[in-house]
């Protein structure tokens, strides 16, 4: 049976967001109407999350001594990792402590923080399909795996990411000869960390690519249960989402595979809680890439799209409650960036981006923006996919974000 507390009281439920984006906001939120006391913590002040929390903490969460302290200080039930730059180990010495509950899994937030950890165990120990993929240290490497002196050549096209990024940072195709050595400068410029490793993976020519939400949440007789979402499509630029939509409709091959893939990867990661599981399509033909252990940025959509969006089903899960991942209407999701570099944006037009049809808005509430950093999104629901896509964007194209001087 699952007991919540009340918030500020001493038998408060609570919990600690590490990381505090607009996904991590959206788990706050979903996590304060079940009443439970909430710590946001981020690398800066006045990040989202921390604008809808009972507490806002600002550490450098990659620091363990700095991470340890503020664990021991608050004394979370569950520690909920929302980005992957995290004191993983420290986090996975803390769990097996007995300290504190890690959402999914200390060790699934550690396999998952470097793209080495969760390829090798998904291609290597569970027999995944994925791209063909090498890991290199420097350009020479580099170039020995795409001309294949040690073994199978990963070939042109392909594609070079620094082991620790995300949203694309750092990552580049890679058509010929004459690219290899700006990718791998690119790569080392775009890293988390600067310790110069990367991945190179053969070019998948996907026919098109879904996100699998996945949830691991508990039944009324204790046993944790695999629900999956329906397919979320969407499209990347430069390895960054800018669109979605759900459902996106797959061949029935083509989703069962897809579902044992995500059903096998997050139940060797375990736990609880949701999972966003991203893979590649071509007819019948599905590859598994990577996986979040935590909401995942194309499901934003789900805000307009399910009963249950994918934040509430995390917060959900995480607590021990059932959750539905059934879906309430077709829908589509488009980002907005702020378009210039500039503390203290203000939105013109949201007005004229409500008007249209079956239209909402979440405007993060980023102190800073960059150009292209993601400052809201436009969510729509319409009858069909088509009609939500077209109305997101257009909605997201009437809001004028602009710098004041
Ligand atoms: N091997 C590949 N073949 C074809 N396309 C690829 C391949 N790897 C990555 N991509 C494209 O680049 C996008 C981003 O790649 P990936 O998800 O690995 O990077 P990321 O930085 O972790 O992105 P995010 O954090 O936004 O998920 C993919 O969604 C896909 O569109
Ligand atoms: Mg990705």
């Amino acid at each position: 049976m699952t007991r919540l507390g009340t918030p500020l009281s001493p038998n408060a439920t609570r919990v600690m967001l590490l990381g505090s984006g607009e996904l991590g906001k959206e788990v706050l939120i979903a996590l304060q109407r079940l009443g439970v006391e909430t710590i946001a913590v981020d690398r800066y002040e006045n990040a989202p999350g921390q604008q809808v929390a009972h507490h806002a903490r600002t550490i450098t969460m990659s620091d363990p001594a700095q991470l340890r302290a503020l664990i021991e200080a608050e004394k979370p039930d569950l520690v909920v990792p929302e980005i992957e730059a995290i004191a993983t180990p420290l986090l996975e010495e803390l769990e097996a402590a007995g300290v504190v509950r890690v959402i999914p899994t200390a060790r699934a937030a550690r396999l998952t923080m470097d793209r080495e950890g969760i390829r090798r165990l998904a291609a290597e120990t569970l027999g995944l399909p994925t791209s063909p993929y090498r890991f290199c240290d420097s350009l020479d490497e580099l170039q020995a795996a795409i001309d294949g002196e040690n073994g199978g050549a990963i070939g042109y096209p392909c594609i070079v990411k620094p082991v620790m990024s995300s949203s694309g940072k750092g990552q580049s195709k890679i058509d010929g000869p004459a690219d290899v050595k700006k990718a791998w400068d690119y790569a080392m410029a775009g890293g988390r960390v600067s310790h110069g490793r990367v991945i190179v993976e053969g070019f998948i020519d996907f026919d098109y690519e879904i996100t699998l939400l996945t949830v691991r949440a508990r039944t009324a007789d204790g046993s944790i249960q695999t629900q999956f979402c329906q397919p979320v499509g969407h499209i990347q630029v430069s390895g960054d989402y800018v669109e979605s939509w759900q459902p996106h409709p797959m061949h029935p091959a083509a989703l069962e595979k897809a579902q044992d893939i995500a059903h096998k990867v997050t139940a060797d990661l375990g736990g609880q809680g949701l999972f966003g599981v991203e893979l590649f399509v071509k007819g019948e033909q599905v590859w598994f890439s990577e996986v979040s252990p935590r909401p995942h940025d194309t499901g934003l959509v789900t805000l307009a799209t399910q009963w249950q969006s994918e934040f509430e089903l995390h917060a959900r899960a995480i607590l021990g409650l059932p959750v539905d991942t059934t879906l309430k209407s077709a829908g589509a999701s488009a980002v907005i960036y702020g378009g210039a570099d500039a503390v203290g944006l203000v939105f013109d037009g949201v007005d004229e981006a409500l008007a249209v049809p079956g239209t909402d808005l979440r405007l993060f509430g980023k102190p800073e923006s960059f150009v292209k950093r993601r400052m809201g999104v436009a969510l729509a629901h319409a009858d069909d996919v088509e009609t939500a896509r077209r109305n997101a964007k257009e909605a997201a194209s009437r809001v004028k974000p602009r710098r004041v001087d």
